[in-house]
């Protein structure tokens, strides 16, 4: 099939490659000049194992251009834009999407089928089907559930696909069947509903999984106040298979470009709705969230039992999460500015991260590897869990420093073997 995906970013450029992989002819559009230029030199313009291969690997297929006009040849426009947080609001910014679907319409008409993927407030869909409509086009909606990291094998290989589209349009749905004929031949499932679902599955998706994990990170508060201990306690509950045991991980807790937001968008547009009353819980599970991070700056502040300001930290970690280098409202380097904010020399470092890092906060003291940033450190604060920071040697790390403590943000390094080597060991909850 011909395929435009309108908009490269995380998202887009996964989705563009991806359907190459699955067979079809894609032109992917964006208004970033150097994000097309390398996306067209198969160069991915962010860190996604398995991206660099594909964009290489499909270059016959696959083709990237910031003019919007070569989308007409497509029959399938992707429409794949960021809905960031609004500037001083909860709300989602829908400028993207609006300017998206505008600079489509003078390219589509009958025959054509546009497909959202952003994530967008409950009733996006139906405002701009009639946009759509009037071109003799339709509009479906198809929210994607990748996690960064595993992106291209989320995507090729996803756990299920839902088609938000007008009420009895069959030719939507058989047109999306063809486009994903591959991953539903392996026994997909597949959910055809209206709009309103659709949207709501995304936001609700994620909204369920926030509330997990603030879930374990409110045991992890009762925790340290009772001695218990939440690892413990999460592997206990998670063997019941009603709750189950992932995304049940204490410690610095949530962040990156979806969560987080996409919480407080869905927030804020329930109470557009009058029925804010039915999410209010929600600002609960934002609060949690936020409470970790100052936990940590309290404990590095506890087990120096001096003044912060004057201080040496060592922080591994600063993306959001691992195998990513996304650093947008990353608990990590949220941490580490609060720490830097108050006087702490920060010594930071990341296998990917780094340059995304000083893009937004250039005041750290950013450090090639582990030994460098540990080098003359007073603590060590783990705080996103690569494989290289858990599998890091307690003998090792102490040749390297003369620090002997080490806040673990993510409960992932073996606490036993830790004091064993002679350190002080202080988890999240634990
Ligand atoms: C998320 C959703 O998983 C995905 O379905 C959606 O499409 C986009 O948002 P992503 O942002 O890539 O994906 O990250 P995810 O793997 O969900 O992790 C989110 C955050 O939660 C990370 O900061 C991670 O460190 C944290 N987390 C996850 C925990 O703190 N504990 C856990 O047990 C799991």
């Amino acid at each position: 099939m011909r395929i435009s995906v309108i908009g490269c970013g995380y998202l887009g450029a996964v989705h563009a490659a991806c359907m190459a992989e699955l067979g079809h002819d894609v032109i992917g559009v964006d208004v970033d000049q150097a994000k097309i230029d390398a996306l067209s030199e198969g160069r991915a313009p962010f860190f996604e194992p398995g991206l660099p291969e594909l964009l290489k690997t499909e270059h016959g297929r696959l083709r990237f251009t910031t003019d919007i006009s070569e989308v007409s040849r497509a029959r399938v426009h992707f429409v794949a834009v960021g809905t960031p947080q609004l500037e001083g609001s909860n709300a989602a910014d829908m400028r993207f999407v609006d300017a998206s679907i505008d600079a489509l319409l003078p390219h589509i008409g009958p025959g054509h089928l546009v497909v959202g993927k952003s994530t967008v407030p409950v009733g996006t869909a139906a405002r701009l089907a009639e946009k759509v409509e009037a071109t003799g086009a339709e509009l479906a909606w198809n929210p994607e559930f990748l996690r960064e990291g595993f992106a291209v094998s989320d995507t090729l290989t996803p756990d299920r696909l839902v088609y938000g589209v007008r009420r009895g349009d069959d030719r939507a749905s058989d047109v999306l069947d063809e486009v994903y004929r591959r991953p539903l031949s392996t026994g997909t499932p597949r959910i055809v509903t209206d709009y309103a679902t659709a949207e709501l599955v995304k936001v609700s998706a994620n909204a369920f999984l926030a509330t997990k994990i603030s879930f374990i990170n409110a045991m992890a508060e009762i925790a340290e106040v009772t001695g218990a201990d939440v690892t413990t306690l999460a592997d206990a509950i998670g063997h019941d298979v009603r709750i189950g045991r992932r995304f049940l991980n204490a410690g610095v807790g949530f962040g990156g470009g979806c969560l987080p937001k996409d919480l407080r968008a869905f927030q804020a547009r329930a109470e557009e709705l009058g029925v804010g009353h039915a999410l209010a819980f929600l600002d609960d599970v934002d609060q949690v969230n936020l409470r970790r991070r100052r936990r940590v700056v309290e404990l590095v502040a506890e087990e120096l039992s001096s003044e912060l300001s004057g201080a040496v930290v060592a922080v591994l970690g600063l993306a959001f999460k691992p195998d990513s280098d996304d650093v947008r409202d990353s608990p990590a380097l949220d941490i580490a500015s609060q720490l830097a904010l108050r006087g702490v020399t920060v010594q930071a470092t990341d296998p990917e991260a780094i340059p995304t890092a000083q893009a937004r906060v250039p005041a750290l003291d950013y450090r090639v590897n582990t030994k460098a940033a540990v080098d003359g450190a007073d603590i060590l604060i783990l705080l996103t869990e690569w494989r290289e920071f858990r599998e890091l040697d307690p003998a090792e790390v102490a040749t390297w420093t003369t620090a002997r403590t080490i806040i673990d943000g993510r409960n992932c390094l073996d606490a036993s073997e830790w004091r064993a080597h002679g350190w002080t060991y202080r988890g999240l909850g634990r």
